[in-house]
């Protein structure tokens, strides 16, 4: 099973990095981040960035259910890894004092910080499961490798 997910992981890096070659645009970046990450993993129900934009996380580029448009820093998983710069794995979204619920469907999620080249934080990527404790270390690890590899270096 963790197997399978790291293979996976591994093809997402290779098809990101050969789509995203030579490019610089932000959100081109990100809409391709989102939709190779949407269509490898059946089990992600909610996969977008939400950019820093004047002190406040501002939706887009994702894929899934209509989303929250703005996140305050000081709300939400979204604000805690935003403001901490710590990536938050979330196994039941009940238990997360503050969680915003935008779609009820969504049980468990993990939210990374990314920064850019100058490690400046820009946006945070949220991925959420209609499964209950559906992200551990290992998406985190994949996922860490990913951003860093495209919006860090
Ligand atoms: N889960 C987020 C809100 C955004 S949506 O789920 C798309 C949060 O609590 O920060």
């Amino acid at each position: 099973m963790s197997e399978a997910r790291r293979e996976a992981y591994e093809r997402c890096l290779m098809k990101i990095l050969n789509v995203c070659g030579g490019e610089s645009d932000q959100v081109a970046l990100m809409a391709s981040v989102v939709g190779v990450l949407k269509n490898e993993f059946s089990d992600f129900y909610w996969v977008g960035f939400y950019r820093l934009i004047a002190g406040e996380l501002v939706i887009g580029p994702y894929q899934g259910t209509v989303g929250c448009l703005r996140i305050e820093l000081n709300r939400g998983v979204c604000g805690a890894a935003a403001r901490t710069g710590v990536a938050q794995i979330v196994p039941d979204v009940h238990q997360f004092p503050g969680h915003i619920a935008c779609d009820p469907r969504s049980q468990s999620e993990i939210v990374l910080p990314v920064r850019n080249r100058e490690g400046v934080l820009i946006a945070v990527l949220d991925i959420d499961s209609t499964q209950r404790g559906a992200f551990s270390g290992l998406d985190r690890k994949h996922l860490e490798e990913i951003l860093g590899r495209i919006f860090g270096s």
